[in-house]
């Protein structure tokens, strides 16, 4: 279930490639002066060792769908395993566009065959207090390989080094120890217990509601 300043995109060239380097082109001032990206910006293709986020493609449908309709991908997600592929459209048309166009970055997970294994995306971003939320799924073939921390590493870094952004939270059923798991390893900081915040399916779950500013950010590039 789930649910970015001070470096400049060339800064963080040391953990990822930004291959639409357009980006740089649409930064501009934030109401407190600092530099925040432009919202109608292209999504960029982050290259990571292994793994590469990159925008979505018409021909990721039916993976898209394959995705989010595996029940073990699916069993703490904020809506259930999807069971026709008419349920994926919706979602996969927002994915398509580009960041302006609706306010998220939805980011395909890429292998080195560049087909589609997971989505990273980072929502509810609020400019003017520059915060988001980061949601996140990698098919099971593909789980306990560190791919999920590569991918989260590459979008840390755009967000808090790019779009510039403060804090990013991520809303996850303490029981999904994989994903606490994993934003603990990446220096999110368990803030709260939201109790019964999900109905799912007829079932009523709490949220581990977790933050990681951009302070904590740069202690954990430190140290890594
Ligand atoms: C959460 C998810 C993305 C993690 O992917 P992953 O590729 O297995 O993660 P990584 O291999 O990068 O491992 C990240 C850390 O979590 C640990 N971990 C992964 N799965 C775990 C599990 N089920 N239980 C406990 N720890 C787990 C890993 O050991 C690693 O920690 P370490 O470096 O200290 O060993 C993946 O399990 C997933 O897609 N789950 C379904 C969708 C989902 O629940 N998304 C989150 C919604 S809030």
């Amino acid at each position: 279930m789930l649910a970015i300043a001070g470096l400049k995109a060339k800064d963080i060239m040391g953990f990822c490639l930004i291959h639409r380097i357009g980006v740089a082109a649409a930064v501009n001032a934030s109401q407190d002066g600092t530099d925040m990206i432009e919202e109608r910006s292209p999504l960029p293709t982050l290259q990571g060792q292994r793994i590469h986020l990159r925008p979505h493609r018409e021909d990721d449908l039916s993976a898209f769908f394959a995705l989010y309709s595996d029940p073990k991908v699916m069993r703490y997600w904020s809506f259930p395993a999807w069971t026709d592929i008419a349920q994926a459209r919706d979602r996969f048309s927002t994915a398509l566009l580009p960041p302006g166009a609706n306010g998220i970055h939805a980011w395909a997970v890429a292998g080195a065959d560049d087909a589609l294994i997971g989505g990273l995306t980072l929502f509810s971003i609020d400019s003017s207090q520059r915060r988001a939320e980061i949601g996140y799924a990698l098919q099971s073939a593909h789980w306990g390989r560190g791919h999920a921390q590569e991918a989260m590493r590459l979008a840390l870094d755009y967000a808090f080094g790019v779009l510039r952004l403060r804090r990013i939270e991520a809303d996850i059923d303490p029981r999904n120890q994989g994903s606490c798991r994993l934003v603990e390893r990446m220096g999110f900081v368990r803030e709260g217990l939201l109790r019964q915040r999900w109905l799912v399916a007829g079932e009523i779950t709490d949220t581990a509601f977790y933050g990681l500013l951009q302070e904590d950010w740069d202690r954990h590039a430190q140290r890594a």
